[in-house]
């Protein structure tokens, strides 16, 4: 067996898109995940779109043992790193999860690759490193703000975590890929975003709405000095972010040390432009209502790619009506996720737009 790269978290919506990127270019991949956010559907859904098996291993990166288990086993010379837990309003409520899962997860997986000699690492930043931002559009360089929330602290620590790995040991190279709104799914329809319980994040909560599950969306703030007044967000393809994760690999091969590139398309689209973006694409209509700010939301924020386009040739090739076409298709085709059907949810019952 040739060299693998191991992906934590491969059977999640950025993992399991970059998961599919990596076999499309030929690569061996073995997946760990322990599932508790994400399921087996979306690692079968990949084999059937590329004739091949998958290599899967159910696990959590905060067990040790398992991580030696697999380090000793397979021949790994490089990790992407996507398992971690992602919901801000959660963090706030149980911030030890999220510091035991994502920077004590990450410690743990850093020892073991340490152990085997294993360097390079692509890790899942996010945005929030940047707080709220001094300047827009945001560029790596102007340095890291202070994070709104424990979610967005832990990967402002893990963030930290890497820098000083790094300088203990010329051996690492680190990719750290800054996500702005990772919206959109796969083309085929078939691999996508499938969260646990009530979104959060605005796409996931305006196709609720548009299935007829919900009867508005809620629309926070209105009265933020921006283009219409609701914020504005840097939204960008995942099938465009699991490229930027090859080319980033790519680039490890013959860089050392550190690296944190944005991934954004470089536009801002506000919540208003969203909603009145998806009725267009869709024919469908979105009831909504105007609810106070909500907490911890900035006004606006997007990337300047730049830097990503120079190191990694890496640009955003789908725009917004792609992110809405792609997303639209994935729920259509999956009304209850990769679950066959569900008698937790309400039937489906699409709003045409009179
Ligand atoms: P996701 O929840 O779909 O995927 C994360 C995966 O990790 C899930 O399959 C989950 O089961 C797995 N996992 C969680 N804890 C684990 C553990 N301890 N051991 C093994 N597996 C574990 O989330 P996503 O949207 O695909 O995000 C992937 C990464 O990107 C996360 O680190 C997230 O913080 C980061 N990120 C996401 C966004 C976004 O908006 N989706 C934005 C910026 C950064
Ligand atoms: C976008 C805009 C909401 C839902 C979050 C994390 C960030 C990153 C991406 C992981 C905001 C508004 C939303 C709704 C609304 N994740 N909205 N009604 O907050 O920019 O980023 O996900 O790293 O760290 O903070 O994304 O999709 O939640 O919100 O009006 O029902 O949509 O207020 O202005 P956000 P989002």
């Amino acid at each position: 067996m040739g060299k693998t790269t191991l992906i934590t978290g491969g059977a999640g919506y950025i993992g399991s898109h970059t998961t599919l990127a990596l076999i499309n270019a030929g690569q061996q991949v073995l997946v760990l995940d322990n599932l508790c956010n994400s399921c087996r559907e979306s690692l079968t859904r990949l084999e059937r779109l590329t004739l091949t098996r998958v290599d899967f291993i159910e696990g959590d990166i905060r067990n040790t043992k398992l991580l030696d288990d697999i380090f000793s086993r397979y021949d790994i010379d490089a990790v992407m790193h996507f398992s971690g837990l992602k919901s801000v309003e959660e963090s706030v409520r149980k911030p030890l999860d999220y510091y035991a899962n994502n920077v004590v997860g990450t410690l743990n997986l850093c020892h073991a690759m340490a152990r085997y000699e294993v360097f390079k690492l692509v890790f899942s930043s996010s945005a929030t490193v940047y707080g709220a931002p001094r300047q827009i559009p945001i560029i790596e360089d102007l340095g890291t703000g202070k994070p709104i929330s424990p979610y967005g602290r832990t990967k402002l620590m893990t963030e930290e975590l890497l820098a000083d790995l790094c300088l203990s040991d010329p051996r690492w190279s680190i990719a750290l890929l800054r996500y702005f709104n990772p919206i959109g799914a796969h083309e085929s329809g078939q691999i996508g975003e499938n969260p646990n319980g009530r979104p959060n994040n605005l796409l996931p909560c305006l196709t609720q709405v548009a299935m007829g599950r919900v009867p508005e969306l809620t629309v926070f703030g209105s009265d933020y000095p921006t283009v219409d007044g609701t914020c504005v967000r840097d939204y960008v393809h995942v099938v465009d972010l699991a490229d930027g994760h090859l080319k980033a690999l790519q680039a490890l091969q013959s860089r050392n040390g550190i690296h944190a590139w944005n991934l954004g398309t470089g536009n801002g689209y506000s919540v208003l432009q969203i909603i009145r973006a998806f009725e267009d694409i869709t024919g469908i209509s979105i009831p909504f209502k105007f609810a106070p700010r909500r907490a911890g939301d900035i006004a606006e924020c997007w990337s300047n790619p730049t830097k990503a386009g120079r190191d990694l040739g890496w640009y955003a090739q789908r725009d917004l009506v792609r992110m809405i076409q792609d997303t639209w298709r994935w729920q259509l085709r999956n009304p209850h996720g990769y679950h066959a059907q569900s008698d937790l949810l309400a039937p489906v019952a699409l709003k045409q737009r009179v």
